[in-house]
Parts: C-alpha cells; sequence; structure tokens
C-alpha cells in the first residue's frame, strides 16, 4: 500500500513515522517547505534497520511522487499558538487545502483523502467539496482524539487501565464537542456507576479544553503525539481493512438530522474508507447539543463561502 502524508511538520511527520513503523505501507511526505520532507524522510528510513521495517519512506515538495496513493492524509496548514482559536486558522488553511486536495485529486483520483488540519470539520467540508469524491472516500480525525483525551482522564480518575474505557465524542472538533457519557463504560460498567457527576463533568470539561491545555504548555505549536496515534488508528483501519467503529468526521445527508454538513459521528471504517455512517439514539439534550456543534461548523462554512 502506498500512502501520502501532505504537511511534514509535527503531525504530519510523527503520522509519517508512525506508519511507516507499522511496516507493511510505503510513505510519501509532501511539504512546500524544500529540503524538509525530504530530510524528515531520509532520518525516518535509517531507522528501518534498527526497527526492522523495510517498508519505503521518501520526501518530496511536488506530487508526482503521491501518484496512485490508497490513502492520503492532510495536515497541511498553520496550527493554534497560545491565545488563538481553531477557528482563528480559517481563511489560511481554506487557501492550503483547498490547493493540496486539487494536487492530491489530480494524481490519485481513486484514493481516501483523511484531512487533519484545523478548523477540522470546516477544513473537512472544504476538502469534500473540492475533491468532488463520493462521500466515502472524504473524512475527518477529530473524534478518535478527542475520545483519546477523555479515556486518559477517566482511566487516571479511576486508575484503571485506559483500554477498559469505551467511549464515543460526537460533534465537532471545538469547545462544544458532545462526549457521550451515557455511552461511556469501564470495563463495561457504565461510567456513571463509578463516578460522579461533578467529576464526570470535571473531566468533560477537560477533555473540551484538551487541545488548549497541551498549547498552553508547549508555549509552541500545538498537541502531535496524540494526535499523529489518533490518525495511525484511523489509517490502519483502512489499510487492513478492519472495519472499525470509530468516530469521524463524515459528510452528512440527513443522519442525526443534519444535511450537507461535515460533522463528528460514529462511522465504520474499512477499506472503502466511510463504510457506514452508525446511527445512535440520543436523548433531546444529547441531540441538542450535537446541533448545536454543527451550527458552529455551518457559521465556519458559511464565512468560507462569503
Ligand atoms: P506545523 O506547523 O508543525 O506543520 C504544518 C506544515 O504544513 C508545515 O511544515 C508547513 O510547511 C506545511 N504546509 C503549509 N502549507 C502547505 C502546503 N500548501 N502544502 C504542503 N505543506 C504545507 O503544524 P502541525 O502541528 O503539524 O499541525 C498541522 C495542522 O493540524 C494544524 O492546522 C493543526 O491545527 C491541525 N491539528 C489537527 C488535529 C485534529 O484533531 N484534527 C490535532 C492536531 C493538529
Amino acid at each position: 500500500s502506498k500512502v501520502t502524508v501532505v504537511g511534514a511538520g509535527n503531525v504530519g511527520a510523527t503520522t509519517a513515522q508512525r506508519i511507516h513503523q507499522l511496516g507493511y505501507a510505503d510513505v510519501v511526505l509532501v511539504d512546500v517547505v524544500e529540503d524538509l520532507p525530504q530530510g524528515k524522510s531520509l532520518d525516518m528510513l535509517e531507522s528501518g534497520p534498527v526497527l526492522g521495517t523495510d517498508a519505503m519512506i521518501t520526501g518530496s515538495n511536488g506530487y508526482e511522487a503521491t501518484a496512485d496513493s490508497e490513502v492520503v492524509v492532510i495536515t497541511a496548514g498553520i496550527a493554534r499558538r497560545p491565545g488563538m482559536s481553531r477557528d482563528d486558522l480559517l481563511l489560511t488553511n481554506m487557501r492550503i487545502t483547498s490547493a493540496v486536495t486539487e494536487e492530491v485529486v489530480r494524481y490519485s483520483p481513486d484514493c481516501i483523502i483523511l484531512a487533519v488540519t484545523n478548523p477540522l470539520d470546516a477544513m473537512v467540508q472544504n476538502v469534500y467539496e473540492t475533491a468532488g469524491f463520493p462521500r466515502n472516500r472524504v473524512f475527518g480525525m477529530a473524534g478518535v482524539l478527542d475520545t483519546a483525551r477523555y479515556r486518559t482522564f477517566i482511566a487516571q480518575e479511576l486508575d484503571v487501565s485506559v483500554e477498559d474505557v469505551q467511549a464515543m465524542v460526537l460533534g465537532g472538533h471545538g469547545d462544544d464537542m458532545v462526549p457521550l457519557v451515557r455511552y461511556t463504560t469501564v470495563g463495561s460498567i457504565p461510567v456513571t456507576e463509578l463516578l460522579s457527576k461533578d467529576r464526570i463533568d470535571s473531566i468533560v470539561q477537560r477533555t473540551r479544553d484538551g487541545g488548549g491545555e497541551i498549547v498552553a504548555l508547549l508555549k509552541q505549536g500545538s498537541a502531535f503525539y496524540a494526535p499523529s496515534a489518533a490518525i495511525t488508528q484511523m489509517v490502519e483501519a483502512m489499510l487492513l481493512d478492519k472495519k472499525r467503529i470509530l468516530p469521524g468526521c463524515a459528510y452528512l445527508e440527513g443522519e442525526y438530522g443534519i444535511n450537507g454538513l461535515c460533522v463528528g459521528v460514529p462511522v465504520k471504517i474499512g477499506a472503502k474508507g466511510v463504510e457506514q455512517i452508525v446511527e445512535i439514539s440520543l436523548t433531546d439534550e444529547e441531540q441538542a447539543a450535537l446541533q448545536s456543534s454543527a451550527a458552529s461548523v455551518q457559521e465556519l462554512v458559511d464565512v468560507m463561502s462569503n
């Protein structure tokens, strides 16, 4: 298999490293900065003998080398600095992701695109509309990361293995994301049996602020270790046709009462990309939270089209 990662910054380079290290996919790393993707990918390639991987990884400033990729991950763009919201990135990253998508589509007309650039949901919408692909072949990563943060905090609070915490975060990748407490379990036990409402509420809030917490600590740049792990899990689900049920930002056509907008929902991920949008029943309160999250995404989409 061949996977292209566009953007050789923190998220893109770490993602390329993780995918290369899996060993069964060749990776092409693309960036506009001269020599940067070439240098980083040569460095990663030279880790192969130690790691025991023969997978190829190359860097490029153009798209010829990306031809006929199965999966293309788009991380190109600017990231948040302290004091910035994800929405502050909108117009700059719209221009970047549009230009990138046109090149990606030209060289890999059959690929599946996983968008990562923020503000995530609006960028997925932009990539979807620019690519003109069927909706199963364009989606975005955010919920797996938000869920990983939420699971980490719950596991810490209860002093249990993170693997035993199962959860789903819906909605946009923003301050109004919707962690589904009712569907959160720890070793199959509903989390509401194990933690007080107050504790859960504070974990939900920390999850919403999870990206900002890292931005504040790093002083420069934003999170990339957990994001690249989340991206790699989604890429692997496609390459290995795993049919995993994970949160993903997909173009909805009436599901959850949302039409014509990319928002985070549970999806089944396999070799065809988004193979199914999984609809689960929501309470009135959860549905209202999802609607309000979708409304925030719609506002950004409206700004982009004006
Ligand atoms: P970074 O600044 O480290 O890297 C971005 C790279 O994109 C730079 O190397 C830059 O040269 C490159 N780039 C810019 N324009 C380009 C173009 N036209 N073509 C190719 N490459 C181009 O930023 P980082 O930390 O890697 O973040 C990348 C994006 O991912 C940001 O927008 C960030 O907000 C977003 N992000 C999204 C997450 C999510 O959950 N969806 C999680 C973490 C980051």
